[in-house]
């Protein structure tokens, strides 16, 4: 099976290579676990390689994101400029919502609440010219946001687009976009936050080709917290099942040798 080298070294040689080529891996973890620095990972390292890549970002604005990836020295904007990368921000249209209700406590006019409106939307029209709404959006709307020529995919955070669903529609839903990613050779990354991956019984595994967990939790021989990283399924795939202990390095995720599993207890 051909491999999309994820940028990540240590993750590669775990995984063959890296993720199976036009297949879809999960990642999930808790918040500040590293979900979407494995992402940017794989944007970055793709683009360099001349992929097409789309980043469908549903919490973090673009600016944020090309901000913490150029921490580690991912120069992103760069891909934005010659076209390999998309950044398309999947809002929360909220804001009118909660200004309206911060309206009844602390006195904002209607005027003052539009603009708090205008301001979000246009955050979003800078970087990709359309802004989307997700209050409108289904699972498999991520389609639409993908032109075909793209190779690379990364979805941060599938979690939101869960709400609302009950674990067989979120299934039914979640498989039929794999399947059409799938059949149009898409590699594709989704990540997930763990609320949402429990909230629907961590049945978002089923359906994709890997699964990927990442955990932060505490060494008790030091008392240390620390990262890790479990592979629980890669098909096509020989991986070990022990957990690895990576850390956030200012180039990115570093991961180590493998850790006995009791660490984690
Ligand atoms: N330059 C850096 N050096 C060390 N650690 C860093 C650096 N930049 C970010 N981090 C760590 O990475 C963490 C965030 O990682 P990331 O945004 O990938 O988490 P996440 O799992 O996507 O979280 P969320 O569920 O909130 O989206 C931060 O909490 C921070 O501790
Ligand atoms: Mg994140």
């Amino acid at each position: 099976m051909d491999r999309v080298p994820t940028g990540i070294e240590g993750l590669d040689k775990k995984v063959g290579g890296g993720y199976p080529l036009g297949k879809g891996v999960l990642i999930t973890g808790a918040p500040g676990a590293g979900k979407t620095i494995f992402g940017l990972h794989l944007m970055h390292y793709s683009c360099v390689q001349g992929k097409r890549c789309v980043l469908i970002a549903t919490e973090e604005s673009p600016e944020d994101l090309l901000e913490q990836a150029a921490m580690f020295g991912m120069a992103l904007e760069l891909f934005i400029e010659n076209g390999l990368l998309s950044i398309k921000q999947v809002l929360e249209i909220r804001a009118g919502a909660v200004a309206r209700a911060a309206h009844l406590i602390d006195g904002f006019s209607n005027t003052e609440i539009d603009l708090i409106d205008e301001c979000h939307l246009d955050r979003s029209f800078r970087h990709d010219k359309i802004g989307f709404n997700i209050g409108e959006m289904d699972i498999i709307d991520i389609v639409k946001l993908v032109p075909d020529d793209t190779d690379v995919l990364v979805v941060d955070n599938l979690g939101v687009l869960a709400f609302g669903l009950d674990i067989k529609q979120f299934r039914d839903k979640f498989d039929t976009l794999n399947r059409v990613l799938n059949e149009r050779r898409l590699t594709t990354v989704y990540i997930m936050d763990d609320a949402a991956y429990k909230s629907t019984h961590q049945i978002a595994d089923y359906s994709t080709h890997g699964a990927i967990k990442l955990f932060v939790k505490e060494n008790p021989y030091t008392g240390k917290m620390e990262r890790y990283i479990s592979i629980s399924k890669m098909r096509s795939t020989p991986i070990s099942l022990d957990f690895s202990l990576f850390e956030i390095t200012d180039s990115g995720i570093q991961l180590h040798k493998s850790k006995n599993v009791e660490i984690l207890g």
